[in-house]
């Protein structure tokens, strides 16, 4: 009768931790319940047997709803399976070891830096790290016009350290995620910190979390606040190491609460590249090119204000298309040469001009003052 009483109460208290969301809480009442059931069933008939075995299976299976408490590393590779089958049912995917590599990142020296310091030698050299307190916790937003490299670094930053690249591309989750929106925030941050250490990058992150004022969607709007608690929980959580990242073009359309300390601790702006980069840029893609004659790098990237890093390598495929074209219709000019650029000059226009820059320019501005 004692353990009838106790098993009541160990269930509506599951029950209610369940439903505040104390999972871990939940679970120890579950499995307290198990234990309890188990002993009950030596004393029972079979037919009685039959009735407390489902029991147990419906807590067991309670259990795994909720995703038990962190699990030591002899479980690990479930873990991980567990992980990845949870964000295939959201429809993300997560990758390691590819994109491109830091070396083909033209320029953002600083950037680069800083990514080194607080990212890639924390992970490389994780005992060190521990020494000295430092883990790769919290939050990166990059910002900046279209086209400079925002995802491309991330990506880059992915490959350097083998981290687990988890992908989080707005347009795709909208449709598939609709109606369970502030749940699968909540399991796509699970699963990442069951992959730690890993990085959980959101790109084009103002569609997904747009101002709360300017949006008139409930959904999106608990969306919003659901994104700030579970980044909130990552905080200061060495053992589980997650990176996250986001991106995008438009900040000052951020809903506020996103971008505040605490949740992207640093903001750090990507601008379009400078000469020196420019020409570098131009170099790395026309490596590739075999069919090329002598062409001035530096003069391109002095004629090329305003491009974006991706206007200059449209230029560069534009030029190898223009001179393949030419070979094929059995025309002189079969080589990449200086001429081939300066004729997709004349089409090709910079995508960036003063107006734009001066707004992220003003954004930055606003917030550190
Ligand atoms: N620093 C760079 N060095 C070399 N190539 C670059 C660099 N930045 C961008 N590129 C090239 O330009 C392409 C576009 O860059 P990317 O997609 O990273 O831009 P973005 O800043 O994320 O733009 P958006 O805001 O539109 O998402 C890249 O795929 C890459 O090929
Ligand atoms: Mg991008």
């Amino acid at each position: 009768m004692t353990s009838q009483k106790n098993l009541g109460s160990l269930l509506r208290d599951g029950l209610e931790y369940e439903s505040a969301g104390q999972k871990d809480k939940a679970v120890g009442c579950y499995e307290e319940s198990i234990k309890i059931l188990k002993t009950q069933m030596k004393n029972v008939d079979v037919i009685q047997q039959e009735v407390l075995k489902r029991q147990i299976q419906s807590l067991d299976n309670a259990i795994k709803k909720i995703g038990a408490p962190k699990k030591e590393k002899a479980d690990s590779k479930n873990e991980k399976n567990d992980a990845l089958s949870i964000l295939g049912e959201l429809g993300l995917s997560v990758s390691q070891g590819e994109g491109p590599t830091l070396n083909e990142v033209v320029g953002m020296d600083d950037l680069k830096k800083e990514l080194f310091t607080k990212v890639i030698y924390p992970i490389k050299f994780p005992d060190l790290a521990k020494e000295f307190n430092i883990n790769i916790s919290g939050g990166l937003l990059l910002f900046g016009p279209p086209g400079n490299g925002k995802t491309f670094i991330v990506r880059a930053l992915a490959r350097e350290v083998s981290m687990n690249f988890i992908y989080v591309n707005p347009s795709s989750l909208f449709s598939q995620w609709f109606g369970n929106f502030e749940k699968n925030i909540t399991s796509m941050f699970k699963a990442a910190k069951m992959l730690s250490p890993s990085i959980l990058f959101f790109d084009e992150i103002d569609s997904l979390f747009p101002s709360r004022d300017q949006t008139t969607s409930d959904a999106s709007r608990r969306g919003v606040s659901q994104f700030l608690n579970e980044m909130g929980g990552f905080k200061n959580d060495p053992a589980n190491p997650v990176l996250i990242l986001g991106a995008t073009n438009v900040p000052w359309q951020l809903d506020p609460a996103v971008t505040r300390p605490g949740r992207f601790d640093r903001l750090i702006y990507i601008p379009p590249p400078d000469k020196k980069s420019r020409s570098e840029i131009l170099r790395q893609y026309m490596n590739s090119v075999v069919r090329k004659g002598e062409i001035d790098y530096e003069k391109i990237g002095d004629l090329t204000e305003g491009y974006s890093a991706a206007d200059m390598e449209f230029l560069c495929r534009y030029s190898s298309q223009k001179a393949f074209m030419k070979s094929i219709e059995g025309k002189q000019n079969e080589f990449v040469t200086m001429d081939t650029f300066l004729d997709a000059l004349k089409v090709i226009k910079p995508s960036i001009n003063k107006n734009i820059i001066e707004k992220y320019v003003k954004f930055e501005g606003e917030r550190k003052s």
